[in-house]
């Protein structure tokens, strides 16, 4: 729950203006929608403009990587040689690459292939091959702010199948960020993502999600793609989170490498492809801070 601020006292957002005259009308619409029954932010989720603009510096270094990484992306690279320049590139930036070391993650990128559906880890024995569709997801830490993105790529001439996947998914993102507004739900995004991703005769992978992120690597809400309009988190400007549906051109249906334990597979061997973006909620709809 909310707790109450002093009316005179300075407004918890670091405004300098005082509370009555700035935050409390929204903590008390907050408050309204949660006696009626909806999960709401707690204010630690909320960010603040100092935190906003840390948030916003570290994504600029997160999509230069993503920027810098694409030129790389050809038939006969190895994972492991893309993961070196990132990790390179990250420090030579300034910044930190938040994957290495995160819950003993080895490598400082994500890069799955075809039907690794995510966290595929970088190997001096995995190489890209034409007509391959590969996902790199980058985690930055700057200053001590967290964010996230991820794209698809294409490697020399893929199937029309494929190129269409991953079109689809790019897509979904989208649409799913375009629902993203102050006093909509977070349910939302997910049934736009799901209902276009139907629509094309693809599937989205429901046990793994987004998340709240910006003080850390992951924080709440928990962001699931095949939601319902309405339902899910309040969305209330300052709220930082990623979009990052995994859309599957087969069934939905995943299963996690048990020698790694981290890539994760389709199980019908299909491809499948992602792409993420970094958002904040604004007073009049949402910012995309990895743009
Ligand atoms: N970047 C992923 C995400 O979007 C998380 C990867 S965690 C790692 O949330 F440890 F696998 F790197
Ligand atoms: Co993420």
């Amino acid at each position: 729950m909310l707790d109450k601020f002093g009316r005179n006292d300075l407004c918890w957002c670091g405004s300098g203006r005082k509370y009555k005259k700035c935050h409390s009308i929204m903590d008390e619409q907050i408050e309204r929608y949660r006696l009626r029954g909806h999960e709401v932010p707690q204010r630690k989720l909320l960010k603040t403009k100092l935190q906003i603009e840390g948030i916003r510096e570290s994504s600029k270094i997160n999509i230069a990587l993503l920027d810098f990484i694409g030129d790389y992306i050809i038939d006969g690279v190895s994972t492991e040689e893309l993961d070196r320049l990132i990790y390179e590139k990250t420090k030579e930036l300034g910044g930190i690459p938040a994957d290495l070391h995160y819950e003993g993650y080895p490598k400082s990128s994500c890069i799955s292939i075809n039907d690794v559906v995510c966290h595929g880890i970088p190997s001096k024995d995995v190489f890209l091959r034409n007509g391959d569709i590969v996902n790199v997801d980058l985690s930055t830490i700057y200053n001590g702010f967290f964010s996230d993105s991820s794209r698809m790529f294409c490697v020399g001439s893929v199937s029309p199948e494929k190129q269409k996947l991953v079109d689809v998914a790019k897509e979904c993102m989208e649409l799913g960020i375009e629902q993203i507004k102050p006093w909509g739900f977070l349910g939302d995004v997910g049934q736009a993502v799901n209902d276009h991703a139907i629509k094309n005769g693809y599937s989205v992978v429901e046990e793994i999600g987004g998340h709240g992120i910006g003080l850390q690597f992951h924080e709440e809400p928990w962001v699931g793609y095949v939601t319902k309009q309405g339902t899910g988190m309040l969305l209330v400007p300052g709220l930082v989170f990623t979009v990052e549906p995994m859309v599957n051109m087969g069934k939905a249906d995943i299963v996690t490498d048990t020698g790694d334990n981290w890539a994760v597979y389709t199980v019908d061997g299909k491809p499948s492809a992602q792409w993420e973006k970094t958002v904040l909620v604004t007073e009049t709809g949402h910012e995309v801070l990895t743009y």
